[in-house]
């Protein structure tokens, strides 16, 4: 019988205890640490799991002998010296998204990974879950024609974060649910927000991501909606889906509805949209906690020496994307256009400008003003 992997989780604050509970339910699996810099969240996780032992200091968990792997869910800003510091003490490390605060940290990661083949993984929850796996199934199928946009909203009351803004907290569900089902980068990113209750950290954004084939993508993100909204709409040419991850049961809806245009017509008279109408269906969906798929995964990765399907370089896109959308918000929504080489980038202007050209400055400019304002996030 191999030995089951030994892990340590870093954080014990709001999100930290999930990942506890998660990973003590695992197989094959031996919690045996916690670790936080506040006594009081500590103690709170050591009573409710008593055989754990509990840290104050880090490197006591990264230089521990008998822990393979860390678990790190401690606010963004400390993602990267930690994960950095537990790599290079040989441990696989999973990070809670967002993976860092710049495009660099992600890099200098991957590549301390890659150098002493250590699992990295990062924690794009959703992917794990299975609404988000059987969309991917059906527009993998085809079943949905040509994908031509998606919409998607996160809103609700709080919960206000000091280091982020809206944008790089809860904007990572939806991107990463949307690069997956499109197999894709974008070429652009627009964002526009404000900061209303926090200076200098915007609590709702408006962002579109533009793909190539005219497809285009939009996130709504709040921390000031009056309602909790997780709710996403795809929409094909031939069918189209809204995903509400509320919902207990009946997570996604399958509407057979399109609009198409006659193929040929002489006069005015005889010129009809034709609105198709069919069923909607509800695919039945096997319930697991996505967070305890996720945490298994990144096991079962250690044990058969395999990569992520969430690692490094997708940590990496994800934060790729935000730092563009974070350049954007600095040019009040300004198109940020993405891989371009020459530094004086054309992008078309945002969604609903039509065909208007906006010339994004210099990125190299661009990045580094916004690595100067630490992208979305703040030092506080
Ligand atoms: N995957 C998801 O759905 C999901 C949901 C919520 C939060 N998160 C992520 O989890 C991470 C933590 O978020 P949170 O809401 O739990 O934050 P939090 O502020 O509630 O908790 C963070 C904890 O880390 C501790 N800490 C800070 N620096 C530390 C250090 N250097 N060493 C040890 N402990 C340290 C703090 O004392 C605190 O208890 C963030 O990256 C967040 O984006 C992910």
């Amino acid at each position: 019988m191999k030995k089951p992997v030994s892990v340590g989780v870093l954080g014990c604050g709001y999100w930290g205890p999930l990942l506890v509970r998660a990973i003590k339910g695992l197989s094959h699996c031996r919690l045996k640490t916690v670790c936080d810099l506040d006594i009081a969240r500590l103690k709170h996780v050591c009573a409710l799991y008593p055989d754990l032992e509990g840290l104050t200091d880090p490197q006591r968990l990264f230089t521990a002998c008998d822990v393979d792997a860390v678990v790190i869910a401690t606010p963004v800003k400390s993602h990267y010296p930690l994960a950095k510091a537990s790599l290079l003490a040989g441990k696989h490390t999973f990070i809670e998204k967002p993976m860092a605060t710049s495009s660099q940290e992600c890099e200098e990661l991957i590549d301390i990974a890659e150098r002493k083949g250590l699992v990295l993984m990062v924690d794009h929850t959703f992917l794990y879950s299975a609404p988000v796996q059987k969309i991917v199934e059906i527009v993998q199928a085809g079943d949905l024609g040509e994908i031509r946009y998606i919409n998607s909203r996160r809103l609700n009351l709080g919960l206000f974060q000091k280091d982020i803004n809206v944008a790089w907290d809860l904007a990572p569900h939806d991107i990463s649910i949307i690069l997956h089902i499109l197999g894709e980068f974008p070429v652009a990113v627009n964002c526009q927000g404000n900061a209303h209750v926090t200076p200098q950290v915007e609590d709702v954004t408006n962002m579109s991501l533009i793909f190539p084939h005219k497809r285009f993508a939009t996130i709504q993100s709040s921390w000031l909606e009056p309602r909790k909204i997780r709710e996403m709409t795809i929409v094909g040419s031939r069918r189209m889906i809204v995903y509400d991850d509320l919902r207990t049961r009946e997570k996604i809806r399958i509407y057979d509805v399109r609009v198409e245009r006659p193929p040929h017509y002489d006069t005015f008279a005889e010129f009809h949209y034709s609105y198709h109408y069919g069923d909607s269906y509800i695919p039945h969906l096997q319930q697991e906690e996505p967070l305890a798929l996720a945490c298994r995964h990144f096991i079962e990765c250690i044990e058969t020496n395999s990569a992520p399907m969430t690692g490094g370089r997708q940590g990496l896109e994800m934060i790729r994307l935000l730092e563009g959308a974070s350049a954007s918000l600095k040019m009040n929504g300004a198109p940020f256009a993405f891989g371009s080489s020459n530094g004086s980038a054309l992008a078309r202007g945002p969604i609903g400008n039509g065909d208007r050209l906006v010339q994004s400055p210099n990125p190299k400019t661009v990045r580094r003003r916004a690595r100067r304002a630490r992208n979305g996030v703040t030092i506080v």
